[in-house]
């Protein structure tokens, strides 16, 4: 792959994601990043590098539960279950193995301000109650910056709570080049990205029994969230028993209706059909359980065939293309720490 000699070293635009390995992930992680990031990837692969990447540093601001190396080849095995086809343009690499990353942090920590920092909303939420909350969880979306600013990457597929951070990103790139020029490419707007993911708004998948809350790793209840492990009888009778309300019209109104919203969605990005027809489909139903069985099923059978091919994939293959990933995110990553080292005075 030739590589052009410039700031901008890419021939080709640049998509980019990662997903943390504390735990197992929830079907939230699935369909809000996952998911959107191999259909991306499959469409456009030709036209883009493909970054998949494990930030395996941000992992380590909290507890990790099981052992950090299976869960980061797992975490990896999970996109070629999902259907990645793999091409020379699509690269996995680990964060902690591009030091780059660490050391662009370190100097877009001196240009973040410590006000914008507070207003994370996770950062909030991770902190409150907490007597003594660690520097990293504090710093995390300035190393999430250095991640996607590295790579000039313009499309960077989260859900809904990564908004802030990606905003954050370009916030960053913006004032940085103000003072030093075009140096980094500013990843596009979050409605841009929605766009470009083909959904009408960022993707929030919601607690199945609390449906105000998105479906998180570290909710207690078994029932609030399905995981990808989770046997697909038991992941249906967690979508049976999920909460709705009482006004008997199936519609999306996530405000009023979150719990049926919520299924609505699930129900059109788990068939990859647009929530316009899955809504358009359901309007004027008013049998909840009707809903319920359809999304049951459909969530079912996709965890059914995502765990066939899941138990096919080998160490020994992500092993291989982590091998090639780090060559490539290496080359790339240090290419613009140098250039932002000579901004900065450092060369
Ligand atoms: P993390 O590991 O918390 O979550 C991984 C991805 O899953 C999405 N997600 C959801 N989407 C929809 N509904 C939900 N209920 C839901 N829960 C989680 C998250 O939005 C995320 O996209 N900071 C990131 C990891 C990261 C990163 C990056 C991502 C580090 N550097 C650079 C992109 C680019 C994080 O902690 O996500």
């Amino acid at each position: 792959m030739t590589i052009a000699n410039s700031t901008k070293p890419h021939t080709q635009p640049t998509i980019l994601t990662g997903l943390r390995v504390n735990s197992e992930m929830t079907l939230g992680n699935f369909l809000g990043a996952l998911l959107p990031m191999v259909r991306l990837a499959n469409a456009h692969s030709d036209q883009y590098h493909v970054n998949i990447f494990v930030p395996d540093l941000h992992s380590i601001i909290s507890e990790i539960d099981g052992n950090l190396q299976q869960n980061l080849l797992k975490s990896l095995k999970y996109f070629l279950a999902a259907g990645l086809n793999l091409n020379p343009n699509i690269h996995f690499y680990r964060q902690s193995r591009v030091p780059a990353h660490s050391e662009l942090c370190w100097i877009l920590n001196c240009v973040a301000t410590m006000g914008e920092l507070n207003r994370m909303t996770q950062y909030k939420d991770k902190s409150e109650g907490k007597d003594s909350v660690n520097v990293g969880i504090f710093d995390y979306p300035v190393l999430m910056a250095a991640d996607i600013l590295l790579y000039d990457a313009e499309f960077v597929p989260v859900g809904e709570d990564q908004f802030q951070h990606l905003e954050l990103a370009r916030r960053l790139a913006q004032r940085f080049n103000h003072r030093f020029g075009d140096l980094f490419t500013l990843p596009a707007e979050p409605k841009d990205q929605a766009k470009f993911m083909n959904v009408d708004h960022g993707i929030r998948i919601r607690d199945l029994q609390n449906p105000e809350k998105k479906m998180s790793k570290s909710t207690a209840s078994a029932n609030s969230k399905i995981m990808l492990s989770d046997d697909p009888k038991a992941a249906a009778k967690k979508i049976m028993s999920a909460t709705t309300d009482s006004l008997g019209k199936i519609q999306y109104d996530m405000f009023n209706q979150p719990g049926i919203s919520n299924l609505l969605q699930i129900e059109a990005l788990v068939n990859d059909q647009p929530l316009q027809d899955v809504i358009s489909t359901w309007a004027g139903e008013t049998h909840y359980g009707d809903l319920k069985q359809k999304v049951a099923a459909s969530v079912s059978t996709f965890l059914d065939d995502f765990q066939r091919k899941l138990a096919t994939i080998s160490d020994a293959e992500i092993l291989d293309l982590l091998t090639t990933g780090e060559t490539y995110a290496n080359a790339i990553a240090n290419r613009k720490l140098a250039a932002v080292q000579t901004a900065f005075g450092l060369r």
